[in-house]
């Protein structure tokens, strides 16, 4: 009879939903949750990204997260709040999307997740699901279930602060673990989020995998049944393949530099089989962003601590860890000395359409520029705020152009970084007439050379 009235509660969305971790997983889980008609509560351990969101501002840009976030307050069906310990005795379903970060060896530090386990733990008022998308190692769903029956009320049948205890199979009815890992990209998270390839359900009970395929139901796209270590699997497989994709294709660029091949038609060239694709195979500066290096690492030490040298993925982060100094090795084979000279930089953030510059390469690269004794003028439409914490304005050697022609003004060198759109729509005529000296260094491919040099510039780019 309960489970009745439990689907019948489902299928009318009633069922209330809770986000922990307000980052870009978290957000775009919570509003494109919300828009599919779910109330949903966010909370994070960050009170002033509560009171952004309250205000109906976002934390970071991301497209079109706005729009939702302002409809989804509106509605109401977006709540995000301080109060972390009611939100979770209120809600049914709980999406954990906090943050785990990386410790010194590879290691993800997974304190966040413990800590939101044993929160949970001490609020299992009724059954809940807890739904893990944040990426974690292999055997983490397992973890949060351990640690949930032994904190929760009367969980640890041995201890004299619980006489009251029930034993763990009680507890452990009152609850189950899903892992949902999350595969969208920054910069089109909410497409991703409404177009998924697949969403990945791993499950140990009916009850939980009806829950997560009726709230994905709606979606349209292959929805998979996994157990739960598979599922924690598939999502570090994913990027460890796709960083290995990147790598591999940043080493046949520089193979084909040495022979006088061009890159971009070999990826065509292979592409076309259906059995390689093209996609993921762009050449350039290196992957950076929260998510490829720290699960690549991660990826690397969990296959270390289970007894195997996956010397593979070892290489493919070698490979990318030298992207940076490939490239500034042709600063420098194009400039000669840096010292003193004005270089324009375009593009900080990883990737376009996000301000994240979290292991951009562009840190590096800036770096190296700096150490050699360049002056910089530096251009993202929307990093810039981000990149002025770690490179402040002070000195006169880093300065922070509001135009992307700005940048290009009395240049020696103009370095593209990032490939967003606006750069492949600049006059490259008024480019070249506001630099010192016309040469583009393109880490990201975005001019075809012959279009470069008939605009009347010196130019170098990746692979070609
Ligand atoms: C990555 C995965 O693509 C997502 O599927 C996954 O959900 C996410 O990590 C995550 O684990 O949360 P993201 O970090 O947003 O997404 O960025 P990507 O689009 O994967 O790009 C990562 C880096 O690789 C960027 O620096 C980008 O410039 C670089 N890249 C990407 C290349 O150099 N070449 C390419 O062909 C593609």
């Amino acid at each position: 009879m309960e489970d009745r009235v439990f689907a019948r509660e489902l299928q009318d969305k009633m069922v209330p939903i809770m986000v922990l971790g307000m980052g870009h997983v978290g957000i775009p889980t919570a509003v494109g949750l919300a828009e599919l008609g779910w109330k949903v509560a966010g909370v994070d351990q960050d009170l002033a990204k509560i009171a952004i969101l309250r205000e109906g501002r976002l934390p970071f840009y991301e497209p079109e997260l706005q729009e939702l976030l302002s409809k989804h307050l509106a509605s109401g069906r977006f709540i995000p709040t301080e109060d972390v310990e009611g939100a979770i005795r209120s809600a049914t379903v709980l999406f954990v999307c906090v943050g785990t970060p990386q410790r010194n060896n590879g290691e993800a530090d997974l304190s966040q997740v413990e800590a939101v386990a044993r929160m949970i733990a001490r609020n299992l008022n009724g059954y809940k699901l807890i739904v893990e998308k944040s990426t974690v190692p292999a055997i983490t769903a397992q973890w949060i279930k351990r640690t949930i029956q032994r904190y929760a009320k009367g969980g640890n049948t041995n201890s004299p602060e619980n006489p009251g205890h029930v034993s763990g199979s009680e507890i452990s009815s009152r609850f189950d673990v899903a892992s949902n890992p999350e595969f969208l990209q920054e910069g089109r998270a909410v497409h991703d989020f409404f177009h998924p390839e697949r969403v990945v359900c791993g499950v140990d009970s009916e009850q939980a995998w009806e829950i997560l395929a009726e709230i994905y139901r709606p979606l349209q796209c292959p929805i998979l049944r996994t157990d739960l270590n598979t599922a924690e699997l598939i999502k570090h497989t994913a990027n460890a393949f796709l960083a290995t994709k990147i790598s591999f294709i940043n080493m046949v660029a520089d193979l084909c530099e040495t022979v006088g091949a061009d890159v971009m038609r070999v990826v065509e060239g292979i592409g076309l089989d259906p059995r390689i694709g093209p996609d993921f195979l762009r050449p350039g500066i290196g992957f950076g962003g929260y998510c490829l290096p720290k699960d690549l690492r991660a990826f690397i030490y969990l296959a270390e601590v289970q007894g195997l040298d996956f010397s593979l993925l070892k290489e493919v982060e070698r490979v990318n860890q030298r992207r940076s100094e490939v490239f500034l090795k042709k600063v420098h084979q194009a400039l000669w000395v840096l010292n003193g000279k004005t270089v324009g930089v375009l593009g900080l953030a990883f990737k376009p359409n996000t301000d994240d510059i979290r292991e951009a390469p562009s840190i590096k690269i800036i770096q190296g520029l700096l150490a050699e004794g360049a002056v910089l003028q530096l251009y993202d439409p929307s990093a810039m705020r981000n990149m002025q914490a770690i490179f402040p304005e002070e000195g006169g050697r880093v300065k922070y152009c509001s135009l992307a022609y700005d940048a290009a003004r009395g240049a020696h060198a103009l370095l593209f970084l990032t490939e967003w759109d606006e750069f492949r729509q600049l006059d490259l005529a008024q480019v070249r007439n506001l630099m010192e000296v016309p040469i583009l260094v393109d880490g990201r491919n975005l001019f075809a050379p012959a279009q470069a040099r008939a605009a009347g510039f010196e130019y170098i780019s990746i692979g070609r």
